[in-house]
């Protein structure tokens, strides 16, 4: 039985009218519009984790040439760019990872022939190539590593961090590496420690090194000149370290791995790394280029950091904010967006990852998760700022992870079970259709496909005009045909509502209205739009049974209603 609300606070549209179109423009003689914006403050993002994708030749991890045969479905989805996790070659100890050889290929994934084709068949269609570049470690396998290694005078011995220990079986200091165990690994060749962040086959880097500046900034030269339109840039945040390794304070408790809990203080988020993005923001500059961040930010004045002085180091730091609110709380959600809009800098929306659990079941009740997957893309896909989306998301895919330690692929859930399964749960294949191994392989995948492709896949949703892929096809093309979703500021309306979360998106006389309830129940909300000259709204994409009539906007449980104010 639908629970029918009070026809509940009444809004005040006056605010939007007079807040500034221009904020957060910037003007370049790049611009595409005539608010000065970019292409990637327009552009829709994708991440494609390859393995995942699409298998063309059958061997049971996805592939260069099986992108390319997704780009039609992708162009139609909406996405305007793609963002390949690495796909170089790598002994994939940490699934790319950990490269070998920032110039070339993977021959899992194909070649540099394959990227060249891919490439000029997504600049046929429109769609940009962002590569994943690995900053802040090679894998130990790199010739420059396996060079550095081979004696404490070889050519590169300062490409990475090699220390003394203490003592006898003494790192050199109390650092812990993000997936467990000390980051110091004791090398016999020349008896001193080197220095990992992440796994022991992911050597940091040395960035003080002018060289290693040199090589790497020349890594991004040559992409560019394959044609490729930036780079995520792969932990932004623990490029740099304290140059006399102080130990870092150790806080009360155990981490998964069973480490002490530490505060970063010497090895994340040192100053010196903003040296590093405004370098790589030039040369980006010079090839009308993007530069994502992987910036775990705790808060905007950290998010300001990476944007940079005047907007130049990170145009598009991902603000992980988004992805630390697990619950559908519009005052949560509000805070989140306010700050965001606060920053120095243009907007960045992400609610998944191939790192984290996916949105699907993070926001999902267990019961609704459909409608509130999209309810979700009714909310980041109609935001100011430019959304990065996860591949399968738009079709609801959900979360599996292992459930037996012997069955899990990535390494931290072998050291970390059972507390840490490991990130193979968001990583499961693509499902395609309901064919065998959900269509991505006729090989048995490299990961399990999950249960639900029989339910949840794209050849049935595109058939389905009420599935979670229809509304996100719709919100997307709506966000780029619609003046107010694609350059409108943002203005939040009904701000006390503890259940819808609404808001107006406005440029010069077009108003979108949005209003997304995040409850179980249906709610009617007034919006006083004749007091502004409106007298209603035009419906443009809404789920199931959500409508307006007049200044009342009905929305059913978990529902969306987009709608453009009329006179
Ligand atoms: C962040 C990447 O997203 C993650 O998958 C990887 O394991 C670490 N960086 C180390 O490169």
């Amino acid at each position: 039985m639908l629970v029918l609300r009070k026809v509940s606070q009444i809004i005040s549209i006056s605010a939007f009218l007079c807040v500034s179109i221009a904020a957060g423009a910037q003007t370049s003689a790049k611009a595409v519009d005539a608010e000065g914006h970019q292409w990637w403050q327009h552009a829709v993002f994708y991440e494609i984790y390859p393995r995942s994708f699409a298998d063309s030749n059958n061997d049971g991890v996805g592939d260069l040439k099986g992108i390319t045969s997704k780009l039609d479905y992708l162009k139609d989805l909406g996405v305007d760019a793609i963002w390949i996790s690495p796909c170089f070659p790598s002994p994939q100890v940490d699934f790319g990872y950990d490269v070998s050889d920032y110039e070339d290929i993977d021959p899992m994934y194909g070649s540099l022939t394959d990227f060249d084709t891919m490439a000029t068949e997504a600049k046929r269609r429109g769609i940009h190539i962002i590569l994943d570049f690995v900053v802040n470690h090679s894998s130990d396998q790199h010739k420059w590593f396996l060079d550095s290694k081979s004696s404490r005078t070889a050519a590169h011995r300062d490409w990475y961090i090699w220390r003394d220990g203490k003592g006898p079986n003494q790192p050199p200091n109390n650092w812990t590496s993000i997936f467990g165990g000390s980051s110091w690994k004791l090398d016999p060749t020349t008896n001193q420690y080197y220095y990992h962040m992440f796994y022991a086959a992911q050597p940091d880097l040395n960035w003080r090194n002018p060289a290693v500046k040199d090589a790497m900034f020349d890594v991004t030269r040559w992409w560019y000149k394959r044609g490729v339109s930036g780079f995520r840039l792969d932990a932004v945040d623990t490029l740099f370290e304290d140059p006399q390794l102080r130990d870092n304070p150790v806080l009360p408790g155990k981490n998964a791995f069973g480490d002490p809990h530490e505060e970063s203080k010497y090895n994340q988020k040192l100053p010196e790394v903003h040296d590093v993005l405004r370098g790589l923001r030039k040369v980006a500059d010079e090839h009308n280029a993007v530069l994502i961040g992987e910036t775990w930010t705790a808060d905007i004045a950290e998010l300001n950091k990476y944007y940079g002085e005047g907007n130049n180091e990170l145009q598009l730091p991902m603000d992980f904010l988004f992805t630390k609110v697990d619950k559908l709380s519009p005052a949560e959600f509000r805070k989140q967006i306010a700050a965001v809009n606060s920053a120095s800098g243009w907007p960045t929306f992400v609610i998944s990852n191939h790192d984290i659990v996916r949105s699907y079941d993070r926001y999902g009740d267990g019961q609704h998760n459909d409608q509130i997957a999209k309810l979700m893309a009714g909310l980041y896909l109609t935001l100011r700022g430019t959304p990065i989306m996860y591949y399968g998301e738009e079709i609801g895919m959900k979360t599996t992870p292992p459930t037996r330690k012997e069955d899990v692929k990535d390494p931290i859930g072998k050291t970390g079970w059972p507390k840490e399964k490991g990130r193979d749960g968001e990583r499961t294949p693509m499902q395609w259709d309901e064919s065998d191994n959900a269509g991505f392989s006729q090989a048995s995948p490299w990961l399990p496909v999950p249960p639900t492709y029989k339910t949840h896949n794209v050849a049935d949703e595109s058939k389905d005009p009420e599935s979670v892929l229809s509304f996100y096809k719709k919100v997307l093309k709506l966000r780029h045909t619609n003046k107010a979703l694609l350059d409108g500021n943002y203005t939040p309306v009904n701000e006390n509502d503890q259940n819808v979360l609404s808001y107006l998106r406005a440029y010069k006389d077009q108003v979108v209205l949005v209003a997304l309830n995040m409850s179980g129940a249906e709610q009617k909300v007034s919006f006083e739009m004749s007091k502004h000259g409106f007298s209603t709204a035009k419906s443009l994409a809404a789920t199931g049974k959500s409508s307006v009539s007049g200044e009342v906007v009905t929305i059913e449980p978990y529902g969306v209603f987009i709608g453009q104010l009329t006179k």
